[in-house]
């Protein structure tokens, strides 16, 4: 369930400014009459009062992508997207009614401070209202792949032509929560891989190949109704696999985005590393191999402006089974070189990547994109390896124009 009911508001006059329309300071405004609304039909507005901490705004980053005018009634949709100990995140989507149009989306980041605005645990009233960080409507589908295969986790949300995400290496799917949450005209689909998140991990070596994440993600959409050919994103590792599903199910894709991914296979030095890394995974645990891979895996804007993202995503990577780890890392050291596949390309792609990936640098990405007929690319300031996480606003802008060129 979603702790925020989906309220509808009325943009008012007098909520307008000199040139008639909401500007950006009433907007943030807008959003918390919303939250207001959602505790007075729940939980009570005194809820954080009564519980000794007021969550007071830490970050505050608001989009807009339509003028918004007096008596436009805007469904606003609001969802708990991280829950810390003593933080929250709030993602907030507004809809104008009249038309669908989605006129701005914003990301908020509190914290819970005491009478003396010290930051505090998030008391367990409030916990217990804000509840699982998914939607409601969200469905955790359990997709098996087939014999000998796995069990797949996969969160699936509205209706309409279906995007498939499919996640990097060591992940699982919820680093997509924030294009999970937007894009509301389609149907987004987001399995966690074999061997990661709450995925089963088959224990033979043999069980991970791209071969087979691929596979898997056609029996994912098989289960979610995916007869017709889907949009398919893939970030880093999600992209290697992208591309052998090209090779093997072309018929099943529409368009292509492409994420912080390149389409070189490893070089001799990179396979090496790549042993050394699985070893000692396997040795000692995942633990071992996590706090190398963690710097490089987050721009350096991320690490300083948030850490409370840097340590989630530690924390996902840290689920991991040592199967599904050491396994993705064979299975990257043998992927195939998928360079000659590009000027075959001959659906729509979008190219983007962080303007700090210090994985795969920006250029790489750019050249990628050069080589695939008509692809169009983008680089996403203050982002690292994982920009759809680290800067959702700008990837949910670039995305949801592409998808919005895509014909019909
Ligand atoms: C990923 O994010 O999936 C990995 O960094 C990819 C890689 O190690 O090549």
């Amino acid at each position: 369930m979603n702790a925020f009911p989906t309220v509808e508001l009325t943009v008012y006059p007098f909520e307008c400014d000199a040139f008639g329309h909401l500007n950006e300071a009433s907007f943030l405004a807008l959003y918390e009459r919303a939250r207001w609304d959602a505790l007075a039909k729940g939980p009570g507005m005194d809820l954080f009062r009564r519980s000794g901490v007021w969550p007071a705004v830490r970050k505050a980053s608001i989009e807009y992508h339509a003028g918004v005018y007096p008596a436009d009634v805007l469904r606003i949709e609001t969802i708990v997207t991280r829950r810390g100990t003593t933080s929250f995140s709030l993602r907030h989507t507004a809809t104008r009614l009249k038309d669908g149009a989605q006129v701005s989306e914003a990301e908020l980041v509190f914290v819970c401070v005491d009478p003396l605005g010290r930051p505090a645990p998030i008391p367990e009233e409030v916990g217990n209202f804000l509840g699982p960080r998914v939607a409601k409507g969200t469905e955790l589908l359990r997709v098996e792949t087939g014999k000998g295969g796995a069990t797949l986790p996969v969160e699936v949300r509205g209706e309409g032509d279906i995007i498939l995400f499919v996640h990097g290496f060591p992940l699982d799917h919820t680093m997509w929560r924030h294009q999970m949450a937007g894009l509301t005209k389609w149907k987004r689909v987001a399995p966690d891989l074999r061997g990661f998140g709450g995925a089963t991990a088959p224990p033979h070596p043999e069980a991970y190949s791209m071969g087979r994440y691929a596979d898997d993600l056609i029996a994912v959409l098989d289960a979610v109704g995916g007869a017709s050919r889907a949009v398919v994103c893939g970030l880093s590792m999600g992209g290697y696999i992208v591309f052998e599903l090209l090779r093997r199910h072309p018929e099943r894709i529409r368009a292509l985005v492409l994420c912080d991914t390149k389409a070189e296979p490893d070089t001799a030095e990179g396979r090496k590393v790549r042993d050394e890394q699985a070893g000692l995974a396997e040795r000692e645990g995942v633990a071992a191999v996590v706090d190398r891979l963690l710097p490089k895996l987050l721009g350096k804007a991320t690490h300083r402006a948030q850490p409370e993202l840097v340590a989630e995503v530690r924390e996902v990577m840290l689920r991991s089974s040592v199967p599904g780890f050491a396994g993705a890392l064979r299975a990257m050291r043998d992927r195939p070189d998928s360079t000659p596949d590009l000027a075959q390309i001959r659906m729509p792609t979008l190219v983007l990547g962080g303007a700090e990936d210090e994985l795969i640098a920006p250029a790489v990405m750019h050249q990628m994109a050069t080589q695939i007929p008509g692809a169009r690319f983008d680089s996403i300031k203050s982002a690292g390896h994982m920009a759809p996480l680290e800067q959702p606003l700008a990837v949910g802008r670039v995305l949801g124009e592409f998808l919005e060129s895509l014909p019909k």
